[in-house]
């Protein structure tokens, strides 16, 4: 993994803005992962955090708002790290206040007496970002510390776009005010650790690429199954669906890192290089692709959410099934799912390997059956690798059996959640996990949504607590296989 050093972040100097500090993701994600890199001493020695949003708060107020979410229950080290955070009303889509800002990190500059770098979350809707960006242009946000040693750094969530264009566009006002070097775009998924570990498996051990091909490889499937629903976001979520949410970023993230060749070295543009290659090499969806490929669901009430259209035909069920054109990958497809309120919560990627028949087992009771490796994300994380094995006894019987790896049991230290990593690195300014300009993943989706919304093919309506659409296990059954998530789930406790 990069090679970043912890203890070089103390002396970086550093005024953490947080746009939209009011919202869900600061107040669940941000703020409870600055929370544990403060308790575990990881934060620089000169650090603030100025959250930024419209409502009026007192910093009291606002501090204590964060408790909801934090456990913290050593008084003396909350209000350490609640001296921390500074409250300011401002508004970055009108602009409205944004001098305050400016007026406020100068000020901190001259109380460090050291050029203290600027770094932007942008944890406000998606849909402002636009305005957003050329805000923090006009009021030369952009430019960093008072003597321009280092430029401010800005952080970007998803979905970055909506579509190729719109994508194309964003990309287009930000680089008027910031290089490709101070842009930090993230997808959480590439902060999680066993997302990271997925190189450390493939490229760490010899014994894997040899396998890693279409020679041996029937089919993958890339699962993001969740329990919960769309949560209190039935307005954003309406204009975006399961396709756009997860599909479009993590899933094919996910699938890049899975397929792609070695990276040259551990670095942003050699990492990107190689998921490029990959994301290009994505047979483009014809319209007969899109309907007999894909599947687009909607859970069963769905409707009935807040803030959905009562006539929604958004997903919250989605299917792709693609392939790589290229010569490790050719003819092998690749299932990806996800969906909302199904029955389990899990996320994985399970390679099925090819069946070679053997003489030798012939006469056996039972045949061998394909192995397996999954790579388990979520809940429970680990490696694992389905063989096969006599069972014990006097007649020959063959049984599947499981070589686990699980990280509880392996590793005796804590997990950092993925935006722990991504702060840090935010930081330190190290761009490894983090996106480039997202037009590709764009392209491969927007020929998918533009199939869709001429209604194409029909959206399922799926029940809640069910594995998703029947036409989902229709589609891979037609194939001649099955979904193996969750039955190969690994790792349980
Ligand atoms: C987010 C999506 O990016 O990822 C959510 O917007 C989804 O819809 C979430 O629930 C899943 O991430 P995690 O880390 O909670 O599994």
């Amino acid at each position: 993994m990069p090679a970043s050093e912890p203890q070089s972040v103390k002396e970086k100097a550093t005024a953490f803005v947080v746009f939209g500090a009011t919202g869900d993701l600061s107040r669940k994600k941000i703020f409870p992962s600055f929370f544990e890199l403060f308790k575990t001493n990881l934060l620089p020695e000169k650090f603030k955090i100025i959250a930024a949003a419209r409502s009026a708060y007192s910093n009291k107020e606002f501090t204590q708002s964060l408790k909801e979410n934090i456990e913290a229950d050593d008084k003396n080290l909350w209000r350490k790290f609640s001296d921390l955070i500074e409250y300011i009303q401002c508004d970055v889509e009108s602009g409205k206040n944004i001098n305050l800002l400016s007026q406020r990190l100068e000020d901190l500059e001259k109380t460090n007496k050291v050029c203290t770098q600027r770094i932007f979350y942008m944890a406000v809707s998606p849909f402002i970002y636009g305005k957003a960006f050329e805000n923090l242009g006009k009021y030369k946000l952009n430019l960093g510390c008072l003597n321009h040693q280092k430029l401010a750094r800005i952080v970007t969530e998803k979905p970055f776009g909506f579509n190729f264009q719109s994508a194309h566009n964003l990309n287009e006002i930000l680089n008027k005010y910031f290089d490709e070097s101070q842009i930090f775009r993230i997808d959480h998924f590439l902060g999680k650790e066993t997302v990271q570990n997925i190189f450390a498996f493939r490229f760490g051990n010899e014994i894997f690429e040899p396998i890693w091909n279409r020679n041996f490889v029937d089919n993958v499937q890339i699962t993001l199954a969740e329990r919960i629903g769309i949560e209190k976001r039935g307005e954003s979520y309406d204009k975006m669906g399961a396709l756009r949410d997860v599909v479009q970023n993590h899933l094919l993230q996910l699938l890049t890192i899975v397929t792609m060749d070695e990276p040259t070295t551990f670095s942003r543009d050699s990492i990107r290089h190689k998921k490029i290659e990959i994301l290009k090499a994505i047979r483009p969806f014809s319209k007969d692709d899109v309907i007999n490929n894909t599947i687009r669901g909607q859970y069963n009430g769905y409707q009935q959410e807040a803030n959905v259209a009562k006539n929604s035909k958004t997903d919250t069920f989605a299917l792709v099934k693609l392939f790589i054109e290229n010569g490790r990958w050719q003819g092998v497809p690749f299932y990806l799912r996800t969906g909302k309120k199904l029955t389990g919560a899990v996320t994985s990627i399970i390679l099925q390997f090819k069946e070679h028949g053997h003489e030798l087992f012939k006469n056996f009771q039972q045949k061998p059956i394909p192995n397996h490796i999954t790579l388990q994300i979520q809940p429970d994380e680990g490696i694992g690798i389905s063989l096969v094995a006599k069972k014990p006894g006097l007649t020959t019987v063959l049984e599947p059996v499981d070589m686990e790896f699980c990280y509880k049991k392996s590793f005796d230290v804590p997990q950092p959640n993925a935006y722990e990593r991504l702060l840090m690195d935010i930081i330190l300014g190290d761009q490894t996990l983090f996106l480039g300009r997202i037009g590709n993943s764009w392209k491969i989706i927007d020929p998918i949504e533009k199939v869709w919304q001429k209604g194409n093919p029909k959206l399922e309506v799926y029940e809640q607590g069910s594995w998703g659409p029947q036409a989902a296990d229709k589609l891979i059954a037609a194939d001649g296989r099955q979904w193996l998530a969750p039955l190969l789930t690994i790792c349980k406790i």
